[in-house]
């Protein structure tokens, strides 16, 4: 057993755990790199891993039955308009009260879109070619402007994005946000395990470890000292809402009202589904009345394309990871009780040193969904929203989800702003995009606006 003071404890957990093979090129390492590695080691949950592993083994089938969820409906009657009002209203009371803050969550690997760094910073405005974290940052701001209050942004990153998304904020100067009220801390880390259960070595002196998954962003909010932030600035909402999604609604009154009308713990927007195939969660009711989100692939082909009598689909609401929480939900939820997130497995190629070389083996990484904090709440909401208004995600380069669908769905959403104002768009115009510190939606677009007649049109 090899020794090293101070780690005598940790040393023999993991000779306990049979995961001495870590060691095997201590006699190797420099005294700096033997104690990177002990500190790679240190806080490991080894009993959890090894549970995680025998999950591994199991199918991850979908626990019970379900049925689809209850939704508050895009507005059509006049009584739905008039609770529509009724929530906006409160929506803005919490607002003005400076109850609501902005959580982006920003930390994936942007492996689909092929872009080596902070996926916040790749430019996808359709005429000004604003990055995604400028989109979202004047959002925020235009929100402060709007109902007069600075409005908290804290930006969940991960390890590897964290300084170069912190010194791209600094050098853009926050987008024109006040420095102290934007909060920036990376997510935690969990080690992945290749075939036989066993750590993973990326180097000699350290352990390959992934980011824990957008659900590790309630366990990051606590862990960073996030929660204290929120609570020094006496914050009990937090708007949540992913980096790739340009058209999100950062800041919504009307979302914000229904979730405090109903106390909830969590709501979450959904939009009706593209079709039967179309490859998201869609909300459900377990029996026990909890609702959550069943992923596409966890359905059967029979589920998914079940209708109703009038030939609608039943499982209808697509999930696009919009979500309000309550912060003392978060904090019961990372309290360490018996709530808690589940991890979810997936199979994954992963780039290790084995015998002193290189090499690309088999292993198991683990994540947790946002969205399984659904079921654990006691009070939820599910409330529709349009998909051309507000689901324009940045999963690809190009086809399906990529940054020409989101060019093009910003163009067309301007567009209609323009048309609901009754401003006409001459005949030349290819492109149109609205700065978001001009209008958030038509009614804050001036009624003498002119747009000219050019092929890209920018308009601030
Ligand atoms: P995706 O699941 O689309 O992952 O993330 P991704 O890493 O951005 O892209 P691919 O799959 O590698 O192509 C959805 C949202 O969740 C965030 C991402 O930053 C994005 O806003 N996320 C995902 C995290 O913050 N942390 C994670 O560990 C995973």
């Amino acid at each position: 057993m090899i020794t090293y003071a101070g780690f005598d404890e940790l040393i023999a957990r993991v000779y306990a755990h049979r995961q001495d093979h870590v060691f095997e090129y201590w006699g190797e390492l420099i005294d700096a790199e033997r104690r990177e590695l002990l500190n790679d080691l240190t806080g490991i949950d080894f009993e959890g891993l090894q549970s995680l592993f025998a999950q591994t083994r199991r199918s991850d089938a979908v626990a019970g039955e379900f049925g689809p969820a209850p939704f508050i409906p895009i507005p059509k009657t006049d009584g739905e308009n008039a609770q529509r009002a009724q929530a906006r209203e409160a929506g803005i009371a919490h607002i003005r009260a400076r109850k609501v803050a902005a959580f982006l969550v920003a930390g994936g690997q942007g492996t689909r879109l092929g872009y080596d760094g902070p996926k916040g910073k790749f430019p996808v405005s359709p005429v000004a070619g604003k990055t995604l974290f400028q989109i979202h940052a004047e959002k925020v701001l235009a929100s402060s402007r709007a109902y007069g209050v600075d409005i908290p942004w804290l930006i969940m990153t991960s390890i590897a994005n964290h300084e170069e998304t912190e010194t791209f904020l600094e050098e853009h100067d926050y987008f024109g946000i006040r420095e102290t009220l934007v909060h920036v801390f990376p997510q935690n880390l969990i080690p992945s395990l290749d075939a036989n259960g066993s750590l993973i070595l990326e180097s000699k002196n350290r352990i390959f470890k992934n980011p824990d998954g957008h659900g590790g962003s309630l366990t990051a909010l606590k862990t960073s000292g996030a929660l204290d932030f929120l609570a020094e600035h006496g914050i009990d909402t937090l708007s949540y809402f992913q980096v790739d999604n340009p058209l999100v609604r950062v800041i919504d009154p009307d979302f914000i009202g229904y979730h405090e009308l109903n106390t909830a713990d969590v709501s979450s927007k959904a939009v009706t589904k593209a079709g039967p195939e179309e490859k998201v969660g869609v909300f459900v009711r377990f029996p026990n009345g909890a609702c959550g989100v069943v992923e596409y692939s966890d359905m059967t082909h029979e589920q998914q394309h079940l209708q109703d009598c009038t030939g609608a689909l039943v499982y209808s609401m697509g999930n696009i990871a919009i979500h309000l929480f309550s912060v003392e939900y978060i904090r019961r939820l990372t309290a360490g009780g018996a709530i808690e997130l589940p991890y979810h497995v997936a199979r994954k190629k992963i780039k290790s040193l084995r015998a002193g070389a290189p090499a690309e083996i088999d292993g198991f990484k683990f994540e947790k969904f946002v969205f399984d904090a659904i079921p654990l709440a006691e009070r939820s909401i599910v409330f529709e929203t349009g998909r051309a208004e507000e689901f324009a995600p940045v999963k690809n380069r190009t086809g399906v989800d990529s940054v020409d669908t989101a060019r093009e769905m910003m163009s067309a959403l301007f567009r209609s702003w323009l048309a609901a104002r009754g401003v006409p768009v001459p005949p030349g115009v290819r492109a149109i995009e609205i700065s978001p510190l001009l209008a958030l939606g038509p009614d804050d677009l001036p009624a003498d606006l002119t747009v000219p007649d050019r092929p890209d049109v920018y308009l601030s």
